[in-house]
């Protein structure tokens, strides 16, 4: 299945999930516990369908991606506390339990978005390493573009199709753009920019 369709599956289950639960708090808030407690049954099904297929879409994007970023490490335990918080302050009607879970819930997509743009943790070649262009690329970059560049995770552009000359794909490797591409202007030296975009550059099918 291609990945932007389970990016797709993702972000709607995610959704209904925190619709559910922005409803379910509200109620609760509100001393509603009668409709709380026939919305939750009323929802169990769907809330569990949804919840499995978030869970789901979210195990399968980190091995389609092949890594994970500290944000997103910080996002996924945010989601796994706040679980039980929820089912016991829907449960037993402790207000500030629900609360505390829909805020964390709210915390993890605001995490989502914010480890968008951020790099996969940086590893350098060794001194040893006879191609470093190759190890770097092949070591921060395929998470997004594939090992032939092809992959385009995220919306990542299709690096054989690039037409963009060795100094300008340095630029961008440098600053990142559109906020979709990393910058790795403080994580890799000049030197190393220079090498992992002359390998980038014999990936080009043209
Ligand atoms: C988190 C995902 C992600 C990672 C990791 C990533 N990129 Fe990108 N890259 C993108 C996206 C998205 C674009 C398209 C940006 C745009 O549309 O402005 C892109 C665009 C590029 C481009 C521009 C190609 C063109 O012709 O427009 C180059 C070159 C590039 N990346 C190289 C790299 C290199 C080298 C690395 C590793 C050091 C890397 N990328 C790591 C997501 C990523």
């Amino acid at each position: 299945m291609p990945s932007a369709l389970i990016l797709k599956i993702h972000t709607i289950s995610v959704t209904v999930f925190l619709v559910f639960y922005l409803l379910k708090t509200f109620f609760l808030l509100l001393g509603k516990d009668t409709v709380l407690d026939t919305f939750s049954k009323n929802t169990r099904i769907t809330e569990m369908v949804f919840s499995a297929l978030f869970l789901i879409t979210g195990i399968w994007l980190i091995v389609i991606t092949g890594g994970i970023k500290t944000l997103q490490i910080v996002k996924l335990l945010l989601v796994f506390a706040s679980i039980p918080l929820a089912v016991t302050g829907f449960k037993k009607k402790k207000k500030i339990l629900a609360s505390l879970s829909f805020l964390m819930l709210i915390g993890a997509y605001g995490l989502a978005e914010a480890s968008r743009s951020k790099p996969y943790p940086i590893k350098h070649a060794s001194a040893s390493e006879s191609s470093p262009g190759k190890y770097l690329f092949e070591n921060n970059c395929t998470q997004c573009h594939g090992p032939d560049g092809k992959k385009m995770y995220h919306e990542a552009a299709d690096l054989s199709l690039s037409v963009k000359d060795a100094s300008m794909m340095a630029a961008i490797i440098r600053n990142g753009s559109n906020k979709k591409m990393p910058a790795y202007g403080e994580l890799l030296s000049e030197e190393e920019i220079h090498a992992v975009a002359e390998y980038v550059y014999t990936l080009r099918s043209n």
